[in-house]
């Protein structure tokens, strides 16, 4: 049997493992990403998670082709990353520049895309056909499952759900807007109002000597001691996100909402709270259509989801 090497490209780590036909992983691997020191060391740092994968395998025969969950919007077609917010990419060839160095057909996907297929073939949504899964971790991502098919939209940019405009006057987002979801309750948004909040020192993330470290697992554990100006923060990410995924269910009916990447791994102390705002939120008629649950594959939705874009 040959296997896939499926590869999450996400804005902070690229996480990639060999896969089989079945969506099970034979082995996984993951490396920093390095979005900040430019394009061209992103794509080292690619082809360098991709080779160690191929240590692997006695041949390069063994591999079916390599898929990739980009984390922007991608002309997928033609093998080309059009915008990735996150990587600072405008134009990529990625797909050209792979299979010249590896000799093996090359799929690409936006990541959130990937995540929900990965979720339908053999995660929370296996067998329904009208679910959404949403990826919280760098940026936020979306993918749209309808009639069982990904819909992708005029130019496959449909789901670019983290750059709603949330917040009028918002920080600005690496999309160029202001106020964007993604800027609003994204991991580095998280760590950021921990970090603020520190500094107001009314809270057990004081205890954090490196202030650069803070990340949003941090601001969950603390929340989950149950420090009150945490538990805030969390209050205001499942604010902003739930009035979102209303009006995802608003607009798409859907039988599923599911939710994935680093920051899902928090558990009730988020989606408690986000379900509460959902639950007000949406059209009730609709909501009880709905199930919320997280992520079946956990992280693994974007690496099991790139795989099925080669199967
Ligand atoms: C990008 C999306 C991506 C998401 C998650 C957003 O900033 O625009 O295309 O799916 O981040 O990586
Ligand atoms: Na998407
Ligand atoms: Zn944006």
């Amino acid at each position: 049997e040959k296997l896939i090497i499926g590869v999450d490209l996400g804005g902070t780590n690229i996480a990639a493992a060999l896969v089989k036909n079945d969506g099970s992983i034979v082995e996984k691997i993951s490396n920093p990403t390095e979005a900040n020191k430019g394009k061209d060391m992103v794509i080292t740092n690619l082809m360098a998670t991709i080779e160690e994968l191929l240590g692997y395998v006695e041949d390069n025969k063994k591999i079916k082709g390599i898929g990739i969950g980009i984390p922007g919007v991608c002309d997928i077609e033609k093998g080309l990353v059009k915008f990735a917010p996150n990587l600072f990419w405008e134009n990529v060839e990625i797909v050209k520049i792979l299979e010249s160095k590896f000799n093996l057909p090359v799929f690409i996907d936006n990541d959130a895309n990937a995540a929900a297929l990965g979720e339908v073939w053999c995660g929370a949504g296996k067998g329904k056909k009208n679910i959404v899964c949403i990826t919280l971790g760098t940026g936020v991502g979306c993918g749209i499952i309808l009639n069982g098919a990904i819909f992708h939209g005029a130019g496959n940019g449909a789901g670019e759900l983290g750059h709603i405009t949330v917040k009028e006057d918002g920080p600005k987002c690496n999309c160029g807007n202001n106020g964007c979801l993604e800027v609003l309750v994204a991991a580095p948004a998280i760590a950021k109002m921990g970090k603020e909040a520190l500094l107001k020192g009314d809270t057990l993330l004081k205890t954090i000597t490196d202030r650069e470290k803070l990340t949003a697992k941090d601001v969950f554990d603390a929340a989950k001691k149950g420090d009150k100006v945490c538990l805030d923060i969390i209050g205001n990410v499942a604010n902003n996100l739930g009035l979102a995924i209303a009006n995802v269910i608003n607009i798409l009916n859907p039988e599923m909402i599911i939710i994935g990447g680093g920051v899902a791994a928090a558990g009730d102390i988020l989606f408690n709270p986000l379900k509460e705002v959902v639950a007000k939120r949406a059209l009730k008629d609709l909501y009880k259509d709905v199930e919320i649950v997280s992520a079946q594959l956990g992280n693994n939705a974007g690496i099991i989801g790139a795989a099925a874009l080669v199967k």
